[in-house]
């Protein structure tokens, strides 16, 4: 069992730096599109066992150090009694659209166990064939919420600042919602055999930091506070990421959420990162698009970057979002390869 990525998370010596990519399982592998041809992205996010065929590609194909569920943080919320689709290059698309106190009301809190039982049969599934951790994910609720109010994707998140302005006490009954949906789902994934748990908060970095403290931090807050709570099934304690994508101004902040480790985009240097968040593990950040470079700059760039994070109390070599679907697979297997060679001690 390769458990480097597990040390690291909580701050152990390891003998390399582990590495793994958001969004590594997907369309830029032509082993997923093999896959996906024959039924929608829902369809399959409901499928246990081709769920546990696109979790194990990239850590056949690519050789990364961890492996992350494979299913979307939305299908919570789809849970929760939104309808969803997703349309071909559109992105995902709620047929409701949850901005008014009867909307809240209307959402249901999933059993996890029962209703979402094709999730844990998929972890349950593939605990059984990993020979690297499996890490368990959800939106965090900021993010989930914009989902909901916007019915989509959205550049300028109109429809949630209106709300968060104009209707704080509808905005905060939607948190507190999604924050007891989230903190059940997690709690199944690990009792289902989760051995970390990472928190997407995608759309944070539209939140200025006393906007980001008071409508967003506090619920992440009381997720990773009710994770903590528990005992832990297989008597480890499970370590919680939270990545907030564009965050590097709400570094602080985060890091005050209780977070095992944080992780962080590629818009601020590793080593200053570092230098801001303390005692926590660190996991992050290369340019998705650097991936793009020459295999000689590109192993440099690497190169660089395991240097700057030397200071880290635990690194977590990641990229600074997820993978783009055009990156040719073997750039990937460039930098995956980088990270195990030069990090070598
Ligand atoms: O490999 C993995 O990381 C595990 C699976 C995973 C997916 N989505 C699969 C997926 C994870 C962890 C996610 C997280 C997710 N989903 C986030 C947070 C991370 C981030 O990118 O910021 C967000 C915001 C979503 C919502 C979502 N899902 C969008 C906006 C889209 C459409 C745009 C896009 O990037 O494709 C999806 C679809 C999606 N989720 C796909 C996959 C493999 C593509 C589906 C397909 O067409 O096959």
């Amino acid at each position: 069992m390769n458990d480097t990525f597990l040390r690291a998370c909580r701050g152990e010596s390891t003998s390399f730096t582990p590495v793994w990519m958001m969004r590594q399982a997907g369309r830029y592998l032509p082993e997923y599109q093999a896959i996906r041809k024959n039924l929608s992205f829902l369809e399959l996010c409901k499928n246990s066992e081709l769920c546990v065929e696109a979790t194990l590609q990239p850590v056949d194909i690519l050789g990364v150090d961890a492996a992350i569920l494979f299913s979307d943080i939305l299908i919570l919320m789809e849970q929760m009694g939104v309808p969803l689709e997703f349309h071909e290059n559109h992105g995902p698309v709620f047929l409701h659209t949850i901005r008014d106190s009867k909307a809240v009301e209307k959402l249901r809190i999933p059993d996890p166990a029962t209703q979402m039982d094709f999730v844990m049969e998929t972890i349950r599934l593939l605990r059984r064939e990993l020979q690297v951790p499996l890490i368990g994910f959800a939106g965090a609720p900021f993010t989930c919420a914009t989902y909901l109010i916007e019915g989509g994707s959205s550049k300028i998140f109109w429809a949630t600042k209106k709300l968060i302005f104009t209707k704080p006490g509808v905005y905060h009954a939607l948190m507190e919602k999604i924050t007891e949906a989230t903190i059940l789902y997690l709690k199944e994934q690990i009792r289902a055999g989760a051995q970390a748990v990472q928190l997407f908060d995608s759309w944070a970095g539209v939140l200025g930091p006393v906007d980001f403290a008071e409508y967003a931090l506090p619920y992440v807050t009381q997720i990773i506070a009710a994770l903590k709570a528990d005992d832990f099934p297989e008597g480890k304690e499970v370590p919680v990421i939270y990545f907030a994508n564009n965050g590097s101004t709400l570094l602080e902040l985060s890091v005050s959420s209780g977070a095992d480790v944080i992780g962080i985009d590629w818009r601020i240097n590793i080593a200053d990162a570092i230098a801001r968040i303390g005692d926590c593990a660190i996991q992050g950040n290369l340019d998705p698009f650097a991936l793009l470079l020459s295999k000689e700059k590109l192993r440099a760039r690497v190169g660089k970057l395991l240097k700057d994070a030397a200071m880290a109390k635990g690194h977590i070599f990641n990229l600074g979002h997820g993978i783009n679907q055009f990156t040719p697979p073997k750039q990937a297997k460039i930098m995956i390869d980088a990270v195990h060679e030069l990090s070598q001690k």
